[in-house]
């Protein structure tokens, strides 16, 4: 029996690492560069370990520079370093190095070349790498006269530039190493737009860029970002968000959890001189929103913010607020999940190796929430509930229905739910876990709220996990409703309260329509022969419920009879309002709450538009 193998080779190599290169995501460049940056600085004597960020003039044009201390290269390791594959004293491997990094993600947006200059015990040496006749590859440059003996002109691939070092005013005294992008073309500015156009880049990109990936950097480096970069006249510290977690927000707890994941979750007000951005952006060189997404091994990867966490929230638990709320799931680091090979994203190590998202930890985060986040958000909420004379009414039809016979993990999508619906035998029955009518009426009043949630246009939306049926009042056919029940209780008095009846009988009509079309649309599970998830999904979702709340017309004669009812029993039933959410359990691994309202500065408020 013969054992072993004969190694597979690299047929095209040109071909290869070409498409290496140019299959890397471009936006990964900074993310590689500065952590090459703090690898190297993270060796430098304590109190030395340095990176900074600025730019330099190249022919009168900015170009964007990081700089590092920590070990520096001598001419043969910057020659090696170019190449595809090689690492420099640092572990290889599928979940460390892969010897790509900087080269790979940086080539695609500087084929004009990005030049290298390392400090090794006193001596300079200087390498450009760029793209040239359709070739990556080292840039070949006229070697320094003095050292050139008559007869062997040729071109090099590295020249020692120490002399130049020292008239720029570098330290020589210390190992360093500095990376300058000079881009595609020599006129393009890389500090403003290091991707030349594609895509274009927002003014302040680069703090945040770092803000948004870099959770934590290794205790005692310094990073620091020149005015270039941010709306600030001076040199800046970058701090990450971990180190900024216990002083800069108005609320802030971890929570470690059973399952291993720890939760990190941050509340932070609208700052009241910058509506657009939250408190905490004050005094930092990046603005903040609220925002998901998972930390692995100190880098956040599938960061949402906007709308499309606005809209996830509520299966995060987060009813409200989602703009000034943050969640971040940081993994243990032996969690089975590794980044994709350029880094960008996270995978599942195992099964189908499906990007991981936040939305998978949805209802870990809701779960564990903190007592002070959950009155937060109901605080930012207020009294929302639909009338109770409604609820009922829907509660009926539920029982009508048949869905009390309903496993509670049948109308659950999405999360981990079980797929067979016997596996939970003990699941609570949904009529018996919420409302009467078997989930939460959250009524929305506020139009930019709506409009965050991606309702604006569209009547309600179910979240099956949280049971909470979150309906729009400013929809379009409530003012059609308001008009045409106005001219039928012409006969009717206006003394001031008239319209007030209109109005909230008008929002019942419209809560009552799409509550029984999600009725309807749940009790899709008791056929499961004919319906499956996906089926029922579309009976639920936001645009079913539209067009059953668009038909207002069937229900008016009711709501004519009842705004005459209530006139005459002087009875206002929307202030009857219904049970909240019930409290979940948490385990609270600490918990600090930073003083807020800080003032914020005039210069900030003007410059960041
Ligand atoms: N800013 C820097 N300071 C000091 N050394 C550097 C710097 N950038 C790169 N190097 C050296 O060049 C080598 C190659 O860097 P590159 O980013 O291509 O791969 P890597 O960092 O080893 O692996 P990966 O990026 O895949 O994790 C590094 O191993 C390091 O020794
Ligand atoms: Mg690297």
């Amino acid at each position: 029996m013969t054992v072993g193998v004969s190694r597979l080779k690299v047929d095209d190599e040109e071909f290869l690492v070409a498409s290496m290169i140019d299959r890397c995501p471009k936006l990964m460049m900074l993310r590689e560069l500065m952590q090459n940056a703090f690898e190297a600085a993270a060796l430098a004597p304590p109190g030395r370990q340095r990176v900074v960020v600025d730019t330099i003039p190249i022919d009168g044009i900015r170009k964007l520079r990081i700089w590092n201390s920590g070990p520096g290269m001598d001419e043969p390791q910057l020659y090696r370093m170019c190449d595809l594959s090689s690492s420099i004293g640092k572990l290889k491997g599928l979940d460390q190095h892969f010897g790509l990094g900087a080269k790979v993600a940086s080539l695609p947006s500087n084929h004009l070349g990005m030049r290298y200059r390392s400090c090794h015990q006193g001596l300079v040496h200087e390498m450009v790498i760029g793209k040239r006749d359709g070739i990556y590859g080292r840039v070949k440059r006229s070697p320094r006269p003095d050292l050139v003996l008559p007869g062997t002109y040729q071109l090099v691939d590295i020249v020692e530039v120490t002399e130049a070092a020292q008239e720029e005013g570098r330290d020589l005294s210390e190992d360093w190493t500095e990376v300058v992008l000079f881009g595609m073309r020599p006129e393009q500015d890389t500090a403003e737009d290091p991707y030349d156009g594609d895509p274009p880049m927002r003014r302040y990109w680069l703090p945040l860029s770092l803000y948004n990936r870099f959770f934590r950097i290794p205790d005692g480096i310094d990073v620091l970002v020149a005015p270039d970069f941010h709306w600030h006249s001076d040199l800046r510290r970058f701090v990450p968000l971990a180190s900024r977690a216990l002083t800069d927000f108005r609320g802030y707890e971890a929570v470690r959890t059973d399952e291993g994941p720890r939760i990190h979750y941050f509340y932070d007000p609208t700052c009241p001189q910058r509506p657009w951005e939250n408190a905490s952006s004050e005094g930092a060189i990046q603005t903040a929103i609220g925002q998901v997404g998972i930390v692995h091994r100190d880098e956040i990867y599938g960061l949402t913010s906007g709308s499309p966490w606005a809209y996830d929230a509520p299966n995060f638990g987060i009813t409200f607020g989602a703009g000034n709320i943050s969640v971040l799931i940081e993994l243990p680091d032996d969690y089975p999940a590794l980044p994709d090979s350029y880094r960008q994203s996270l995978h599942h190590q195992r099964g189908d190796q499906a990007q991981l998202t936040p939305h998978e930890f949805a209802a870990l985060v809701r779960a564990y929430r903190p007592q002070w986040l959950i009155d937060q958000i109901d605080a930012i909420g207020g009294p929302s509930s639909a009338g109770a004379g409604i609820i009922k009414q829907l509660g009926a039809l539920s029982d009508v229905l048949g869905l009390d016979a309903l496993p509670d993990t049948a109308i659950v999508g999405g999360e981990a739910a079980p797929t067979d619906l016997a596996a939970k035998p003990g699941a609570t029955q949904i009529a018996q876990a919420r409302q009467t009518c078997g989930f939460d009426i959250i009524l929305l009043r506020d139009e930019q709220d709506i409009n965050n949630r991606w309702l604006l246009g569209r009547a309600a939306c179910f979240y099956p996990a949280t049971k909470q049926l979150f309906v729009n009042t400013h929809y379009k056919s409530i003012a059609a409703a308001r008009k045409m029940l106005g001219e039928m209780l012409a006969d009717v008095a206006e003394d001031g309260s008239l319209y007030a009846y209109i109005d909230e009988v008008t929002v019942d009509c419209l809560v009552k329509r799409v509550g029984r079309a999600l009725l309807f649309g749940i009790s899709k599970h008791l056929d499961h022969k004919n319906w499956h998830s996906g089926h029922i999904e579309k009976a639920m979702s936001p645009e079913a419920l539209s067009i059953a709340a668009d038909d207002l017309y069937d229900v008016l004669p009711w709501a004519e009879q009842e705004v005459r009812k209530r006139i005459t029993s002087g009875d206002r039933s929307i202030s009857e309002t219904t049970m909240q959410p019930a409290a979940v359990n948490r385990r609270t691994e600490k918990k600090v709450t930073a003083p807020g309202g800080k003032k914020a500065r005039g210069d900030d408020a003007r410059r960041r538009t």
